[in-house]
């Protein structure tokens, strides 16, 4: 069994619902609190031991690169102002230089596309994938999780996987098992937004995965679906046909989907509400909901 130690944070894509801030600034570097949402998902794959962190970029994301290399003024300026603590912090955040790539996504073909421009540097080895429009908010992080199951079953893809909330199943990816005991099952398939009523379990499929390479080849043939993007959730299917071992994760913790404008609010009061320097925060969001 390899070790998984390279992960694949896709951002090239458009960020239609968030739009207009998306036009500009990519989603992925849209603020929860004071740090993007790239430096909460890339912080989660640290943690879990990931060594070599691949960006799957686009036209206008550009600033990510800046924001994970040195600002020179920056760091100079803060310091000449001795704020030594805050410079300190900026600099344990960033990647060890030859520890980050970027490649392009010349056209945001989905989700799938985007993967497999990653595949030479990745190579022949397993490897994580975060969405990084995802927080999850979790001790351990969601990527320790997953790569725990990923050697308790001796090396098998892993999808994380959360309930959906009533009556919604069929807006989501929903994963078929075979049988459900526990946190890890063994999975016989995905269904993409099933028609109500149809939903093989409770349980859709949120934005962290571990695939082993061959998934590679089969995004290298791939042909469009849904939504006329070469979708992930296909390739995976084709694996799965072809006999490699799925398994869905529900992972312990709290998902923030900041894809849309919601979730994105909620993320940001739940991480301030969390944060020890910020503690006049509720007493704020009380005072706005009296209003
Ligand atoms: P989403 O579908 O949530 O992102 O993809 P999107 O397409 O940018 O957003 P909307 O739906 O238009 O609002 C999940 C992640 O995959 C990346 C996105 O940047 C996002 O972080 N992605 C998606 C790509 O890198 N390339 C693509 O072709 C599509």
């Amino acid at each position: 069994m390899k070790k998984i130690r390279k992960a694949v944070f896709p951002v090239a894509g458009l960020g239609t619902r968030m739009l207009p801030a998306a036009k500009t600034v990519a989603k992925e570097m849209l603020t929860v609190v004071d740090r993007p949402l790239i430096h909460y998902v890339l912080a989660e794959a640290r943690a879990a031991g990931i060594e070599h962190f691949v960006l799957v970029t686009g036209r206008g994301k550009t600033a990510m690169e800046d924001y994970f290399d040195h600002s020179v003024e920056l760091e100079a300026t803060l310091k000449a102002k001795n704020k030594t603590a805050l410079l300190d912090e900026l600099l344990a955040d960033l990647p060890k230089e030859g520890e980050i790539s970027y490649v392009r996504q010349m056209e945001p073909k989905g989700l799938g596309h985007a993967v497999w421009c990653a595949r030479d540097i990745i190579g022949d080895e397993p490897f994580a994938v975060l969405l990084p429009d995802m927080i999850m908010d979790a001790t351990p992080g969601c990527t320790a999780q997953m790569i725990a199951a990923y050697e308790q079953t001796g090396g098998s893809n892993i999808v994380v996987v959360e309930p959906c909330p009533p009556g919604m199943a069929h807006q989501y990816g929903i994963v078929a098992l075979d049988g459900q005991s526990g946190r890890l099952n063994p999975m016989t398939g995905m269904v993409e937004k099933p028609a109500a009523g149809t939903e093989p379990s409770n349980l859709f499929i949120s934005g962290r995965y571990l695939l082993q390479p061959e998934v590679f080849d089969i995004l290298s043939t791939q042909e469009r679906g849904a939504g006329n993007e070469i979708q992930l959730t296909d390739a995976m299917l084709k694996m799965l046909a072809g006999g490699s071992p799925f398994h869905a994760l529900e992972y312990d913790g709290t998902t923030y989907d900041c894809g849309d404008k919601l979730g994105w609010l909620r993320a940001n009061v739940a991480m301030a509400l969390k944060r020890p320097d910020l503690r006049g925060v509720r007493e704020m969001i009380g005072e706005e909901l009296r209003r």
